[in-house]
């Protein structure tokens, strides 16, 4: 079976190191992996295929940021061109992204079965870009390899057959089991920063409705100032977020703002944290994975899961009191026992097997 894997994005290069180096081990299928180029900055791209030994892609497509409607199209242009040159049994998409609709729609208008990884998560908020790319390339897809129960749900409820869904656990908990160890001997994060251990709190931000609203953004920057006169702040800043920042001249004083790090990097500061502050999707469950209790940073969450076990606490961020309030309360209270929410760290195996039968 020859297939063909669309990726563009920085949590698609990650969840690809577990299942693309998985595919290579076995005969059954043959994949041919396609970057868009959707990210492309040395640290937002190479440095994952470079660390993590993801294969290298077949096809670079080079298309870079853009306004959502041109960047998509041109993602299509070229996928379209590549599906007609290879003829694949099957494309496999990721999550969420631009580039996952791009190869999605593609697949769908040239009849080629689609394979969805992450599907039937849901935020019910169109606004979200994510949340459109989702819906649309779950309605189009064949097999739908579903992370969560609740995901399960989403798409019974919206007419989805059950013979098409297959629940397989978080290709990101098979990730992390695969490399905890060896960011544990490799990353010096710890050390180059000069940090202590569990006394940081490390905060990502991108998600579109923070960046490209001044009033959600400015508040969660002056909630970081007064959170830094008790804790040393981490910052990895996504390049969407350094942009914004830059443009309103929100202060960013007294926070330790480092460039976007690496995925062994980013699990040795996510285990050692005090506390994580998010809007990603990736890195609530990471928080989780490594029992460090989470503040999101957004209205609603896909990952419903870890707020109603008490690991999340969801926080819209339209008020500076309400999330300082809600990270003091995470601080003081213990963190409840860990279940097992996301599979056994073998969801790659079983996609395998159910796309080679
Ligand atoms: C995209 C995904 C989002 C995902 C995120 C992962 C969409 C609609 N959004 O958001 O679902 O959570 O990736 O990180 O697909 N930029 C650079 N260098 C890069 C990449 C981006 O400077 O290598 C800057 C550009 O100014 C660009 C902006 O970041 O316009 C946004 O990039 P884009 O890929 O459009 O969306 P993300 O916010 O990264
Ligand atoms: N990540 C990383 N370096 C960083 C920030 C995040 O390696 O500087 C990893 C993080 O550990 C997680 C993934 O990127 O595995 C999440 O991607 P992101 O937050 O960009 O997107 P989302 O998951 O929200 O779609």
């Amino acid at each position: 079976m020859k297939i063909i894997t669309i990726i563009g994005a920085r949590p698609q290069f990650i969840k690809a190191s577990a299942f693309s180096k998985k595919v290579l081990a076995q005969n059954h299928i043959q994949e041919i992996l396609v970057h868009t180029g959707q990210h492309y900055d040395e640290n937002m791209s190479t440095i994952f295929f470079e660390e993590m030994q993801i294969p290298r892609p077949h096809y670079h497509l080079q298309i870079g940021s853009g306004n959502h409607g041109s960047q998509t199209g041109k993602m299509m242009e070229k996928i379209e061109e590549i599906v007609l040159t290879e003829k694949p049994d099957a494309l496999l998409v990721y999550g969420d992204t631009n580039s996952t609709l791009a190869g999605a729609l593609v697949a769908s208008k040239l009849h080629v079965p689609i394979a969805h990884i992450e599907a039937g998560l849901r935020s019910f908020n169109k606004k979200m870009p994510e949340e459109v790319n989702r819906v649309l390339t779950d309605h189009i897809s064949d097999w739908l390899f579903v992370p969560t129960k609740s995901a399960t749900k989403n798409l019974l409820n919206e007419g989805i057959k059950n013979d098409k869904i297959f629940e397989v656990g978080d290709i990101m908990y098979d990730v992390a089991k695969l490399y905890a160890n060896i960011a544990e001997k490799q990353s010096q994060i710890i050390h180059q920063l000069s940090i202590e251990i569990k006394s940081y709190i490390l905060v990502t931000i991108h998600r579109a409705e923070n960046t490209d609203n001044p009033q959600r953004l400015k508040n969660i920057f002056e909630s970081l100032q007064i959170l830094s006169q008790k804790h040393t702040i981490i910052l990895p800043l996504h390049p969407r977020t350094k942009k914004y920042v830059q443009e309103l001249g929100i202060s960013t004083q007294n926070l330790q703002i480092i460039e976007p790090v690496g995925y062994l990097d980013m699990i040795q500061l996510e285990k050692n944290a005090l506390l994580i502050l998010t809007d990603s999707g990736g890195v609530q469950k990471e928080a989780f994975f490594y029992g460090v209790p989470c503040v999101t940073l957004r209205d609603e969450t896909e990952w419903i899961e870890l707020v109603e076990n008490n690991y999340n606490a969801l926080t819209p961020p339209t008020s500076v009191d309400l999330i300082c309030e809600n990270v003091a309360q995470m601080l003081s209270k213990p963190y409840p026992i860990i279940k097992n929410l996301y599979g056994e760290g073998n969801t790659a195996d079983k996609i395998i097997d159910i796309l080679s039968k």
